[in-house]
């Protein structure tokens, strides 16, 4: 692995999760590995989960995470190529980013798509920028279009819950449904969800969204894709519960029905599914209380296997 910005940079998916649930049994069983070792953590948006879990994990494995908020603290950086500097951006990354280089050995970095311009937010012109000029591994905190260490995550959790290693009797069947919400927010969540779910390929995966939903064929191909959640979540192992805005005309709220939001009754047509969601969520919004506070949410469990997925990832960059 050279950097960690999405599935294609993993070679075996069963293996990073097998390495993250060892770490979850003894988290600090390569704690000699990052000795001398720094880690940046570069944040241009807000973080709770992924910040602190990457940061323990650095620590589990001896390493030292230094957290810089771009966004707060540093000076405003120009991405674009050639750019004439006469606006308010005061560096170029061409300059910031060889210097981390120089700090750090491997930049981890949170960037949000700005959900104004398709075409600009899906170049991933950010994090591209900081792997082309920065000559260490970089790692995907989040970015405009994927969230890999979320999806890793939630991979690990569904195989625990699960158990791991797996005598499969059926395939669980895996369904990715829309929410509501109050918010445009970015289709990177449930990307990346879907390339990972994809990539592993041992699932029935089902995608269900209002019309207009519609994600990037690139990372869904593969899915079964259906208007109907009552159909989709009929015999579900798994449900992953998100919002995301539309990408065919980009960045927009079109449908807000509360009526696809999950409730204990919408529960009772699958198979006693555990419910997924990243965090954070908009409660009675996205999401009932009567489900969250239920033991058919997982999502503490989720949140909390962050640290083992990091840790994984965090690993392999330095055995490297
Ligand atoms: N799920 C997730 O990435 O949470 P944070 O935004 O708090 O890091």
């Amino acid at each position: 692995m050279k950097n960690f910005l999405s599935a294609h940079d993993v070679k075996n998916i069963d293996s990073l999760v097998q390495t993250a649930l060892s770490y979850k049994a003894d988290p600090l069983k390569d704690k000699k590995l990052g000795t001398d070792k720094r880690i940046g953590m570069l944040f241009l948006n807000p973080s709770m989960r992924t910040r602190l879990s990457t940061q323990i994990a650095a620590q589990n494995l001896g390493a030292e995470a230094i957290v810089f908020n771009v966004d707060k603290e540093g000076w405003a950086l120009e991405f674009e190529e050639e750019a004439i500097m006469s606006g308010n951006k005061v560096e170029h990354v061409k300059d910031a980013a060889p210097i981390m280089g120089n700090y750090f050995d491997i930049l981890c970095i949170r960037t949000f798509p700005g959900l104004k311009n398709k075409e600009e937010d899906y170049s991933e012109l950010y994090i591209n920028q900081f792997v082309k000029y920065s000559g260490i591994p970089v790692v995907s905190l989040e970015s405009s279009t994927l969230h890999p260490l979320q999806s890793l995550t939630d991979l690990i959790t569904i195989n625990e819950t699960l158990g791991f290693p797996r005598v499969a009797i059926r395939r669980p069947k895996i369904v990715l449904t829309w929410a509501p919400h109050v918010k445009a927010l970015p289709q990177a969540v449930a990307n990346s969800f879907s390339q990972w779910v994809n990539a592993w390929g041992q699932a029935d995966f089902v995608i269900t969204h209002p019309e207009d939903y519609e994600l990037d064929e690139q990372f869904t191909k593969g899915a079964t894709i259906t208007h109907d959640q009552d159909e989709a979540l009929k015999d579900a192992d798994f449900i992953y519960v998100k919002n995301w805005s539309t990408f065919s005309d980009y960045g927009k709220i079109y449908c807000n029905d509360p009526e696809w939001m999950l409730t204990q009754e919408k529960l009772r047509q699958t198979n006693n599914a555990k419910v997924m969601h990243c965090l954070p969520v908009r409660r009675n919004v996205e999401l009932s209380d009567e489900i969250l506070d239920s033991p058919s949410s997982i999502v503490t469990q989720e949140a909390s296997n962050r640290v083992w997925a990091a840790q994984a990832v965090l690993a392999e960059l330095l055995k490297k």
